[in-house]
């Protein structure tokens, strides 16, 4: 029992420890997620989720590394140490928390519908589109693609690698509906103008976004959801907010 236990305290120092040591904080993110993360055109990972990734590493006085990847492998490379944790609009849901924890949600949002402008006045809310007449899309492994198939069943549902795809696919008529998170449709809505599609813009799901970390590293977690408290009373978070969302 004596050398399990060792063996235990050796191999899992703790993401935090681990930080401190190599001076850098690696935070995994999949950008094309407005306005949490995505890229500008310098090619630089920019959003809401990158601004409060700057603000932590400068509160743990070191680097910061913005590791980009697939939103499908988003967790099997945080399970294989690929960085320390995910900051990427993550739904903190009860299926992934089985396998990573998380820390206190920092946000609330929901799913909405992006629908063809020739539907409008038939489409008003999801329950419209459980028809197999109609032709869904959302991102693949989101929980936009989850409530697609759980919550409007009977429609054709079409998955995307990308939101952006997911999005021209509306726009070229390919889809009636993309089912996303409320603020990346609402962006997409005000980037490509509504003359080809509007916005059902009341949540159908309740989904707090948090960042993930390892199972089990309570060190990490208890720094994480302290800086979370300081941050939304210290001005920081509305700061970073208010750049962020239009309200
Ligand atoms: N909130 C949704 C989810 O957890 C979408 C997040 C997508 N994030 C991203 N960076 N691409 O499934």
């Amino acid at each position: 029992a004596l050398t399990l236990a060792l063996c235990a305290s050796t191999v899992f120092a703790g993401a935090l420890e681990e930080i401190q040591k190599r001076g850098k904080l690696r935070v995994g993110m999949e950008p094309g997620y407005m306005p949490f993360e995505l890229v500008n055109q310098k090619g630089e990972i920019i959003g809401f989720d990158v601004d409060m990734a700057k603000r932590m590493a400068a509160a743990m006085e070191v680097e910061l590394e913005l590791v980009s990847t697939a939103w499908d492998g988003i967790i099997p490379a945080l399970l294989t140490d690929k960085f320390d944790i995910i900051m990427s609009g993550m739904t903190l849901t009860q299926q992934r928390n089985m396998s990573i924890n998380f820390a206190e949600p920092y946000i609330v949002i929901g799913q909405t519908l992006l629908v063809a402008k020739q539907l409008e006045g038939t489409i008003t809310s999801y329950k419209d589109l459980n028809d197999a007449k109609y032709k869904i899309g959302s991102k693949l492994g989101t929980t936009g693609e989850q409530a697609a198939k759980r919550m409007i069943p009977n429609a054709t549902y079409i998955s995307y690698e990308t939101e952006q795809e997911g999005v021209l696919e509306l726009v070229n008529g390919k889809i009636d509906a993309f089912v996303y998170d409320l603020p990346y449709n609402a962006i997409a809505i005000g980037q490509r103008g509504d003359d080809k599609m509007y916005h059902v813009d009341t949540p159908f799901t309740y989904e707090p976004l948090a960042w993930a970390v390892r199972k089990g590293d309570h060190d990490f977690l208890n720094w994480l959801n302290h800086f979370l408290f300081q941050v939304k009373n210290d001005g920081t978070y509305d700061k970073i907010y208010h750049k962020w969302f239009v309200d």
